[in-house]
């Protein structure tokens, strides 16, 4: 029974996502250069009638990646065929996937960089020349043979660029970085959100999710869904700045947009490590979350707030954290 709970909700999830999600490059919100600049492109191709060269799309998790990867394949009218980098565990699921391309067809590999590298050697030729190298046969009896495939387009995503192979990366003739989003820019996207779902929200209480949304959609609509039970349950279904405020606060986002988790982890570092520097080991298993998930998810919004500084012998907090959190150097609350 459990089970079927855990599949509706997943179920419920993929909806929400797949009515939410812009499908088109002038319905996509915000990023203005990298949307100026794949419109050229991708114009270019069409008029050419040829297919479009690899992208690269990079940053932070929830900041529409995976919905460009979707609209890029829209806007050339061809299919788009998804994979993972974790999923591609042996030379041979890569190779499968290949094997299936049509022509035109846009391959998306989500978290590129957890790719194995052998694996990326066969990437190369694919992506260069459109041909698949494959051994077949058994040890002693192998051959090598080389099979053409039809051109198509390469959208890689990846929260790491830098730990991305440099001749992987550079195989990408596009490479684009989403940065985090104005108040401004996840103001309009609350809205249209809220246009899709059918739920009234008021100006000023869409533009206090915004501020709290810490640059994020992703994080945007997920305040946006919680408000929208608030509004149901403790209002008449609109949502209007007292019920967001009273979501807000039970859902433990502070009036910066940080959570739980950020301020344990600056509160961490204040207390257990005096401010530091500390190592990002260190640091991690003092508030039990994963190195990866501190360098991919928390530390970026916190680097790029102010609130931590990376030096040479590791994370530290900055006066504008104390201030904050309001906390004194000797740790008492002021
Ligand atoms: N520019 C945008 N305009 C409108 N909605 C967006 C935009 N970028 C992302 N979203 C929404 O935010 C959510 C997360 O985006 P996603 O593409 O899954 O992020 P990523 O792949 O970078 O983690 C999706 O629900 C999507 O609909
Ligand atoms: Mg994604």
């Amino acid at each position: 029974m459990d089970e079927n709970v855990f599949c509706k909700r997943e179920l419920e999830e993929d909806t929400f996502e797949k009515n939410i999600r812009p499908d088109s490059i002038d319905e996509y919100i915000g990023q203005k250069e990298v949307k100026e600049n794949l419109k050229v492109f991708i114009k270019a191709a069409v008029m050419r009638n040829e297919t479009l060269d690899h992208v690269l799309l990079y940053g932070p998790p929830g900041l529409g990646k995976t919905t460009l990867a979707y609209i890029i394949a829209n806007e050339l009218k061809k299919n788009l065929k998804t994979a993972s980098g974790p999923s591609i565990e042996k030379s041979g699921d890569l190779a499968a996937i290949l094997s299936t391309l049509e022509p035109g067809d846009v391959l998306f590999i989500d978290e590129i960089h957890r790719m194995p590298r052998y694996i990326e050697e066969i990437l190369y030729p694919a992506m260069e020349d459109f041909t698949l190298d494959i051994i077949v046969g058994s040890e002693g009896n192998s051959r090598n043979i080389r099979i053409d495939l039809p051109p198509f387009t390469l959208v890689g995503a990846t929260t790491r660029i830098g730990d991305l192979s440099s001749p992987l990366r550079d195989r990408f003739g596009i490479v684009s970085k989403l940065n985090y989003y104005t108040d401004d820019e996840l103001n309009h996207i609350i809205k249209r959100t809220g246009r899709v779902l059918n739920v009234s929200i008021d100006d000023d209480a869409s533009l206090e999710l915004a501020k709290r949304s810490r640059g994020t959609p992703r994080i945007a609509n997920r305040l946006f869904k919680r408000t929208r039970d608030f509004a149901l349950v403790n209002g008449n279904g609109n949502i209007d700045l007292s019920i967001a405020k009273l979501a807000l606060s039970r859902l433990g986002v502070d009036n910066k947009g940080l959570d739980e988790v950020d301020i344990a982890l600056l509160k961490a570092i204040i207390y257990k490590f005096n401010g530091g520097p500390v190592g990002i080991d260190a640091l991690a298993s003092s508030i039990g979350e994963e190195v990866s998930t501190i360098e991919d998810v928390y530390e970026p919004y916190l680097l790029q707030q102010g609130f931590l500084k990376r030096t040479s012998r590791g994370r530290i907090v900055t006066e504008e954290a104390y201030k904050h959190l309001k906390i004194d150097h000797q740790g008492e609350l002021l």
